[in-house]
């Protein structure tokens, strides 16, 4: 499965689909060819907003794997050491942790892979680079967050672009970049070009009157 990460991909971000109508979201954009689901779990204390657990991913993995697709989980909570043998039984495929939530990254990344997911490890706007020195040969993705997370629809930080570079140099090849946060068919070109392999996006998808072409156009800009 590592191989299909490090293919262009753009990975539509669950948190601005209509949660009523979550189902019909997830198909439409399956239908358009998106084959890596994005869901953000938050927990009111990692940061201020609450989402989703579990439950939901258990929900909707029948649906997405039926059309081999896969399931993307940002873990924006406190402890998720508790919850990654959850979140894995539940269909996650891709288990991204925070490193500013972990002192025992690597315990956490060993405990992903146990799990039967890959391993990723998410690092905010304000966390240094440097913090992924000794774990980059221990995880199978970073994620640069290009926002302060806990929403959607805010502004990508620019300057997140060149951390991207930054990041793309120091990982090896074998481990995937995601780029999550301000993410839109403006941006996605460069964005690919500064080395990420995923792209996430909510609102530049699902704030569109048609989220299938919103998908499909952000996959043309970036080659997927
Ligand atoms: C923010 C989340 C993102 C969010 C991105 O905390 O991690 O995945 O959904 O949303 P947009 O694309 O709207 O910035
Ligand atoms: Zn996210």
């Amino acid at each position: 499965m590592i191989d299909e990460l490090l293919s262009p991909c753009v990975a539509p971000s669950l948190l601005s689909a209509d949660f009523g109508r979550l189902s019909a979201g997830v198909e439409l954009l399956l239908g358009a060819g998106a084959r890596l689901i994005h869901v953000d779990v938050m927990d009111g204390h990692f940061v201020p907003n609450i989402t989703v657990g579990p439950l939901v991913v258990a929900a909707i993995a029948p649906q997405i794997h039926a059309q081999r697709g896969r399931i993307d989980c940002h873990l924006m909570i406190e402890r998720p050491e508790l919850y990654v043998e959850q979140f894995a039984q539940a269909g996650a495929d891709i288990i991204t942790v925070h490193q500013e939530a972990c002192p025992h990254l690597h315990r956490v990344t060993q405990q992903i892979r146990e799990a039967g997911a890959l391993a990723g490890v998410a690092v905010n706007p304000a966390t240094s680079l440097s913090t992924l020195d000794e774990i980059r040969a221990h995880c199978d993705m970073v994620l640069v967050m290009s926002v302060n997370p806990g929403f959607g629809g805010q502004q990508f930080i620019a300057t997140s672009l060149e951390k991207l570079r930054r990041a793309r140099a120091l990982l090896p090849a074998n481990v995937a970049l995601e780029i999550d946060g301000g993410v839109n068919a403006k941006n996605a070109a460069d964005l690919r070009a500064a080395g990420a392999n995923i792209l996430v996006a909510g609102h530049s998808i699902f704030d569109t009157p048609d989220p299938a072409e919103a998908y499909r156009q952000l996959a043309r800009a970036i080659g997927a």
